[in-house]
């Protein structure tokens, strides 16, 4: 059965000592709490070393906020997969808006970065979503659909079954508007369907597919407890304990 998963992503915030505040934080909460999610956090590269060393139960996943596409070589400023396998860090995002908007990005190279954390066994959280204009002219199910076949299925049933994937409306990234539970479950429930389509409904039903944009403390029980969502990648609101474990409560009943 798949996984319920709260995820933060740090983006760039947070120095160092900051963020080791966090991290410990964290992980007293999760050893004080029982939840009913797995828990992981994707804090800026430089950060992921500290936080493997302080999870070293593993209790908390650690992810990557983006990795290169390429095996290694002269790629100034990048991550390799291999680099973030020889530190164990679980797996990485790909894909997020912002990674596609401000790095140009597109379904391609995320197939690729998808493909190749796979190979090197970490997991890959494959962000999609459409825009504003997208949503207003109503193409959203058309977008999502493109990029999650373009992203995703050149692989093969064993491997898509390893990807989490994030439906992250770019409208509601940061801007405090949420897709309402209603909206983002048809979008799920069509994202999940193409899968099914695809590779059949017992490889659809054994992924995890998180909502993200403007999930916070007071939405976020809601929003989970719709049938094709299993969890949330939070940004503004995983940068903070109390709301963070507020989230992760959402999956409490
Ligand atoms: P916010 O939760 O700040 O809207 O960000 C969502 C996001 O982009 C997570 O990857």
């Amino acid at each position: 059965m798949r996984k319920n998963i709260v995820a933060g992503n740090w983006k760039m915030n947070k120095n160092v000592i900051d963020a080791q505040q966090l991290m410990f934080q964290l992980l007293e909460y999760k050893k004080n709490n029982a939840t009913n999610c797995d828990v992981y956090i994707a804090p800026p590269s430089l950060y992921l070393m500290m936080a493997k060393d302080l999870y070293e139960n593993n209790e908390i996943g650690v992810f990557a906020q983006d990795m290169s596409e390429h095996e290694s070589g002269a790629y100034t400023g990048e991550i390799s997969a291999d680099m973030l396998k020889s530190i164990e860090a679980d797996g990485a995002i790909i894909g997020h808006s912002e990674r596609r908007q401000y790095h140009g990005e597109t379904d391609s190279h995320c197939n690729r970065k998808v493909k190749l954390a796979l190979d090197k066994d970490l997991t890959p959280i494959y962000c999609n979503g459409e825009t504003l204009e997208q949503r207003k002219s109503g193409q959203h199910f058309e977008i999502v659909k493109n990029q999650t076949e373009v992203a995703l299925f050149t692989l093969s049933a064993e491997e898509i079954k390893k990807v989490v994937i994030a439906y992250e409306p770019v409208w509601a990234i940061g801007t405090g508007e949420t897709a309402t539970p209603e909206q983002a479950q048809e979008i799920h429930a069509h994202i999940r369907s193409l899968i099914a389509n695809k590779y059949g409904q017992e490889v659809a039903d054994e992924i995890s597919i998180l909502y993200g944009g403007s999930v916070k403390p007071d939405n976020a029980k809601e929003i989970f407890s719709q049938p094709d969502i299993d969890g949330g990648l939070i940004g503004g609101a995983a940068l903070k304990i109390d709301d963070f474990a507020k989230i992760i409560e959402g999956f409490n009943s």
